[in-house]
Formats: C-alpha cells, structure tokens, sequence
C-alpha cells in the first residue's frame, strides 16, 4: 500500500466514524439500551397501590402506618378524648407559634380563614356563639370570648379541637394539627380584641373632653 492510498484510507475512516458519532448521538435524558434477560433485578413486576396483595396479611397493598407513627414535624399526641387529659394536654403541650413573632402574626391571619370556614356556622364570626346552626335550634356553643375558654390553656383548646367536646365535633379529620394551632391563635386575638374593647368605657358616659383647637393651616 503506498503511502497515498493509506493516507486516503485513513481519511475515509476518520469520516466514517465522524459520520457514526453523529449519528449514534448519546440522548442523556433516556436510559440506556437493555438487554432484558428476563432478570427481576433490572425489570421488578411494581403493583399498583390499589391491587390486591397476597404478600400482606391483610390482602392490600398500600398499608396503612404503625399505629402510633408521628408524622416529621409534627407533634406526640398521647391524649385520650377524657376531661382529665383535656387538662393534662393543657398543661403539656406547647403552642408551637409565639404570637409576638411574624410567624404568630401569619398564623392568626390563617387562623382567621380556619375560623370563617369551620367554626362560624355555630360559634358566629365574632365567636359569641350566635352562628346560624345555633340560631335554628341547635344547641348553642358558650362564647369564645368569655367564661371557660378564657382562662383554658392552649394545649385544652388543641384537645377539645382534636376529640370535641359534648356536642362541639372533633375536627382533627379537617384540620391538621397546625391548623388547629392557627385558629386557636386566632381565637386568642379575638379574645384580646373583645378585652380591649371591654375595658373601653361605653361612648354616652365618656367625660366630654374639651374640644381641642385643630391647627389647620399649614405649617411654614
Ligand atoms: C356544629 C357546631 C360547632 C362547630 C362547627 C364548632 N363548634 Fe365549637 N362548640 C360547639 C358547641 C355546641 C360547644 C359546647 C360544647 C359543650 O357543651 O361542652 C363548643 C365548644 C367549643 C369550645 C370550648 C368552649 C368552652 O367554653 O368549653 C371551643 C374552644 C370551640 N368550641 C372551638 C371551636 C372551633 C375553633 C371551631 C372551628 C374549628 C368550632 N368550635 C366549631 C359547636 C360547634
């Protein structure tokens, strides 16, 4: 072979495998080509979350958690629907929100949506108790505002949320725990507001005061 042909030989091979690259791009977004070889390793038969299962007892193949599984981030509840755990839980569990802070702040304004949605039916918009529920004979839940749940402590007001209270129903089905906590703040402001508003005296008994001068012209 002269060194010509070679040389041309060489040429037409480096285009051709030029030419297979291209052609044989790699496409990193897709797995590579399988041999299958009938291997359960690399193909596993997955069922579905609704199939039938003979590998669980219970025939099922979603299972549902161990019995006392807490969720991350959430709170232990180790509380039974009793008057004295009420109190128990009142005494142990901490509100997890500061409502001095932001996030206090942010979870009263949520708090406040909860409240519209699942409580002024029978507790009324200002918590007084006089909801629509209440007004067409059932039996009408105390104020918020004032009596028991005033001096209640958070973790009793997560209770009574969590397991209901004579006729006031459980919601812990609606409302995840942090939800609870929200309204529960809320309920606070609102008890704070109708403080604030108590201690105001009432408008016909305020001692006139003395109309101040209005300096309305503007300042140089
Ligand atoms: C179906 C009507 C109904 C709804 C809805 C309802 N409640 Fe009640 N609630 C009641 C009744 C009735 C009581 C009084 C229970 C009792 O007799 O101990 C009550 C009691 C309470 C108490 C205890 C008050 C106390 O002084 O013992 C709190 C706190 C409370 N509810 C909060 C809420 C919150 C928060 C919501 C919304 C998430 C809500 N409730 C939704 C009817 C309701």
């Amino acid at each position: 072979m002269t060194l010509n042909r070679l040389n041309l030989t060489l040429a037409i091979a480096l285009v051709l495998v030029l030419g297979l690259l291209k052609l044989a791009r790699v496409d990193y977004s897709r797995p590579n080509y399988q041999v299958n070889l009938g291997d359960d390793m690399a193909v596993s038969p997955a069922y579905s979350p609704f199939e039938a299962n003979e590998n669980f007892a219970n025939g099922r193949t979603m299972q549902s958690p161990v019995p006392g599984t807490i969720a991350r981030g959430t709170q232990q509840f180790h509380f039974e629907a009793t008057p004295a755990d009420a109190i128990r839980a009142g005494e142990e569990l901490v509100n997890p929100f500061d409502r001095s802070t932001e996030a206090g702040a942010a979870s009263i304004e949520r708090g406040k949506d909860v409240f519209q949605f699942f409580c002024t039916a029978c507790h009324g918009g200002d918590g007084s108790g006089n909801g629509p529920v209440a007004k067409r004979g059932f039996p009408p839940p105390p104020s918020l505002l004032t009596g028991k749940t005033l001096p209640m402590k958070d973790g009793q007001l997560l209770h009574i949320l969590t397991f209901g209270q004579n006729s006031m129903p459980s919601f812990a089905a609606q409302l995840p725990p942090d939800r609870r906590w929200d309204v529960i703040n809320f309920i606070r402001s609102l008890q704070q507001q109708a403080k604030l508003q108590a201690k105001k005296p009432p408008a016909n008994t305020e001692p006139s005061a003395p109309a101040e001068e209005v300096d309305t012209e503007p300042k140089p």
